[in-house]
């Protein structure tokens, strides 16, 4: 059966599947503010469970988390303190002035139309100062042109949490013709209870294809790439510079928002 999102409707297993104990995301996304001169003010959009935003604040940023799902943004109130943390969606918001946008771990994907990206990208620039940044990590669409390694078979996955394993089987799908990348996931835990199964599904972007969307709207492109970044492997470090190329399964893109169109 489908139920509702397992991991966004339960927070703390979602920190759990995915730790980031070392807040690698958000030090990895301070560094491109930092290398590109952000002014303080940050937005968040599809902060999950608040802790990039928290961690930027604790780097001394004045951030607003954002999200569509209240389970996440009221963990993020009580775990990740710091942010202002409200409810939006990344298709069309309008959240104030701000000198950066970021969206992180693959967020910008639930753009799955045309209009949904052009909704975001027009909010990105209602929300930012001349100048300001739009910063965003997700998988790389381009990386399913000519591979099948992530879809010929599903993948299992087990962990435990709080005395409870759970087990999952992820099934990723291409959608040619929406050009989405849709994954089927079931669940099962070891307390006897039915297995649950979720429906997903990201947009299946390709590098130049953002940039066309991007120069559209607007931004100029100063990096775009497939690493190193807080979900490569291996994983960004300090002070590493981003790559050039583009063909990997992530993609980073920073883009500045033209004073002069
Ligand atoms: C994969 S999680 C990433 C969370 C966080 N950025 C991180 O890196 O840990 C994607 C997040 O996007 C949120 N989301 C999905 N669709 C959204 C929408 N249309 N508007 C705002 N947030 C959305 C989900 O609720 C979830 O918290």
């Amino acid at each position: 059966m489908t139920d509702g999102n397992l991991l966004t409707d339960q927070p703390a297993l979602y920190e759990a599947r995915f730790p980031d104990p070392d807040r690698l995301a958000g030090r990895w996304t301070e560094d491109c503010l930092r290398r590109h001169d952000a002014g303080p003010r940050v937005l968040d959009m599809g902060c999950g469970t608040g802790r990039d935003a928290a961690h930027l604040h604790s780097a001394g940023r004045t951030v607003t988390g954002a999200d569509l799902s209240e389970a996440m943004l009221a963990h993020a109130r009580s775990h990740h303190p710091g942010p202002a943390y409200v409810r939006a969606d990344l298709h069309g918001f309008d959240l104030g002035v701000f000198d950066a946008v970021v969206c992180l771990d693959s967020s910008l994907l639930y753009c799955h139309t045309n209009d949904q990206l052009d909704g975001f990208l027009t909010s990105c620039r209602r929300a930012l100062a001349p100048g300001g940044l739009l910063i965003a990590e997700m998988r790389n669409g381009a990386y399913f042109l000519g591979r099948t390694d992530l879809l010929d078979r599903p993948r299992a996955d087990a962990f435990t949490w709080q005395g409870t394993a759970y087990r999952s089987t992820t099934t990723l799908t291409v959608d040619r013709t929406a050009q989405l990348l849709r994954r089927t996931r079931v669940w099962t835990t070891g307390d006897g209870s039915r297995p649950v199964e979720q429906r997903s599904a990201w947009r299946l972007l390709l590098p130049q294809e953002l940039r066309h969307f991007l120069g559209v709207h607007g931004f100029e492109v100063v990096e775009l790439h497939d690493g190193p970044g807080p979900r490569t492997q291996p994983p960004w470090q300090d002070g590493q510079l981003p790559g050039t190329t583009a063909d990997a399964d992530r993609l980073h893109v920073v883009a500045r928002l033209r004073t002069t169109i």
